[in-house]
């Protein structure tokens, strides 16, 4: 994104925001309510207006414009809402609250904090209850990084705020402002007190409005804007997962975009936690659409009680969560992943790397179906609306490694989404729209799960490709023979399922003795590397150096394997050897450079034996 465009930007982000209030204020009323979606008469409204509906001013959004009906998405529940009953625009759009406070909440679709929800409404689903997303009345020391005098722009970062222990929140210039600091200090805070103020009288540049800016630590965003970077770089560095399948077969970069689809029970969650926990991205952003009541509490119990391997302290203390439960409305759930791509974006323009897990899309997709049903909206393939893909096309392109507006520090935004295919059948209409614009599919597979083979990656119809524009990056980190060796694993994985095909017509016995060895790799391949216990202290986390010795050790079997072969030894011997089942040792053991090293000396001597 060239830098040209910047003011324009800014100007339209502004007019949403400000000149927008002014002259949108019409009021009108209900007309028609059809569950989450309802129709009001008489209001004065654009596209995306937050709304107020009913006496009890729930909230919602403006999906569509027919002349003098506007269409409406509700995000609460519309039991007993009638016609006739007012409904008032804001002139808002559907924005989030970014500022310190972010990390360690506990959000709906549409930012209102859960636990400041249910105190308000105890166990009864209150309606229309405000709550912003931050804490308002909570001071944060705000530290000046600027000076007065200093000319600063959208994007800039005036100061930082330890926001939870070790982590430094980057307060920037909101978008659109410019100017002269006139006023700086460090000191106590509340998000809605101003921490600097602009000067914007001298250079003209400021988006129009001359004279004093206050700038606090609370910006508001729209979510259905994708935030512009100053330039986008190539996905040139792995987000390492300690996942050997992943960090090895099927890598992922930072900012890009992965899917995981996988039929019921197939470890589609189990996967998307693995990675919040263990991923290298310094924000983890999780939204959850879970189908089944329990299953979205379940998160919502764990996941505060889960360690940050790295810090030994809460993961919560860089993590947002955004919950939909199953008794929440599917608007608030069709505005969740929006709400989760902005946050996401906000942390990257700081410079930080940020992952995003959403499970499952396609509780996601079938809210845009329920809502476009209400709309009595010609329906695409299997019901869903003609513009399923388009919009999973616009989510997955919000991730990206980028250079942001303000700072030169590069930051990312990487999304994994969980897809539940009704049957496990990835012909249906959101795996396919997924696959389409994501670059890494892991695919989850029923069979490996009833086998207890985890994670349950299909290691035949799994693929990244990111994996050559990821090569360079793992010969100078890990070691150059890295891409051999992946290369090599694949070859050997492929081969073993032709030769499998064979066995299962002819026999084992039948197979040629090189043949048998080949299947052996194979075996020692899945076990040892592809599989891998998440539940088992240290297996769940496993980093490069280990997964490339693993590797390594079990091609040096097969090397000595193959030439013992050549050399007249039986395969039976060859097979007897005890060592190479010690390679598993290393997986839950702490030292595993001491244990594999002892295998490999192992080994030698038994091949010298035979
Ligand atoms: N990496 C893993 N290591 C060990 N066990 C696993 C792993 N992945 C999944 N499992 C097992 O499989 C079970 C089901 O996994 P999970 O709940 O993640 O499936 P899911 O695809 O999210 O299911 P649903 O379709 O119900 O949402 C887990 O409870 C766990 O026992
Ligand atoms: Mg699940």
């Amino acid at each position: 994104m060239s830098t040209k465009t910047e003011p324009k930007e800014a100007m339209e982000y502004h007019a949403g925001q400000h000149h927008h209030a002014e002259q949108h204020h019409g009021a009108g009323r209900l007309f028609r309510i059809a569950g989450p979606v309802v129709v009001a008469v008489g209001l004065d409204a654009r596209m995306f207006d937050v709304v107020r509906v009913g006496k009890e001013r729930l909230m919602g959004e403006v999906i569509q414009i027919n002349g003098d009906k506007t269409v409406i998405q509700v995000y609460e529940d519309t039991t007993g809402i009638k016609p006739g009953e007012p409904v008032e625009n804001t002139g808002e759009q559907l924005s989030v609250e970014l500022g310190p406070g972010l990390l360690t909440s506990i959000y709906d679709g549409i930012q209102r904090p859960l636990p400041v929800l249910e105190k308000q409404m105890g166990s009864f689903i209150k309606r229309g209850v405000d709550a912003p997303g931050l804490d308002h009345a909570r001071k944060w020391q705000f530290k000046a990084l600027r000076k007065k005098g200093e000319h600063v722009k959208g994007g800039d970062i005036l100061g930082e705020v330890e926001e939870t222990p070790g982590f430094i929140h980057r307060i920037m210039v909101p978008q659109g402002m410019e100017g002269k600091i006139k006023d700086i200090s460090s000191g106590a805070y509340t998000v809605l007190q101003p921490v600097c103020t602009l000067d914007t009288a001298h250079d003209g540049s400021g988006g129009g409005r001359e004279g004093k800016m206050d700038i606090t630590m609370a910006q508001r965003w729209p979510v259905r804007l994708a935030r512009k970077a100053k330039k986008k770089l190539a996905p040139t560095i792995p987000l390492l997962t300690g996942q050997r399948v992943f960090d090895s077969l099927f890598p992922l970069a930072k900012g890009g975009a992965a899917a995981i689809p996988g039929p019921f029970g197939a470890g589609k969650t189990v996967s998307q936690q693995q990675l919040a926990k263990w991923c290298d991205a310094d924000i983890i952003v999780y939204v959850g659409c879970g189908e089944r009541g329990n299953e979205m509490t379940e998160v919502l119990v764990e996941f505060p009680h889960l360690e940050d391997p790295k810090t030994k302290k809460p993961l919560m203390n860089r993590t947002v969560l955004i919950a939909n439960t199953s008794n929440m409305p599917v608007a608030a759930r069709e505005a969740s992943v929006y709400t989760g791509v902005t946050i996401a974006e906000y942390f990257r323009d700081m410079g930080y790397s940020v992952a995003m897990m959403a499970d499952s899309t396609s509780r996601w997709a079938e809210a845009m179906r329920e809502i476009s049903s209400r709309l009595e909206e010609m329906p695409g393939e299997e019901g869903y609306p003609a513009y399923l893909s388009t919009r999973l096309a616009e989510f997955y392109e919000r991730t990206g490694r980028v250079i942001p507006l303000g700072t030169e520090k590069e930051g990312s935004v990487t999304i994994i989404g969980a897809v539940s295919p009704p049957g496990g059948d990835f012909s249906e209409p959101v795996t396919q729209s997924t696959l389409r614009v994501t670059k890494t599919f892991w695919a989850l597979d029923a069979k490996l799960a009833q086998r207890r083979h985890f994670p349950s990656i299909n290691w035949l119809t799994s693929y990244s490709l990111y994996l050559d524009i990821l090569t360079p990056w793992y010969a100078q980190n890990v070691a150059s023979d890295w891409r051999q060796l992946i290369d090599r694993m694949m070859s050997v994985l492929q081969e073993e399922e032709k030769l499998l095909e064979i066995v299962q017509l002819v026999g084992s016995d039948s197979l040629p003795e090189k043949e048998q060895l080949t299947l052996e790799t194979a075996r020692m391949l899945r076990e040892f590397i592809l599989q891998q216990n998440a539940f088992h202290e240290i297996d769940t986390y496993c980093e490069l150096k280990k997964t490339y010795k693993m590797m390594k050790t079990i091609f040096h079997f097969s090397t000595l394997a193959t030439a013992a072969l050549e050399h007249g030894s039986r395969v039976k011997d060859i097979l007897g050897i005890t060592s190479k089942d010690k390679i598993s040792d290393a997986k839950f053991g702490r030292e595993y450079e001491k244990i594999l090293d002892g295998v490999q000396k192992e080994m030698d001597a038994e091949f010298n034996k035979l």
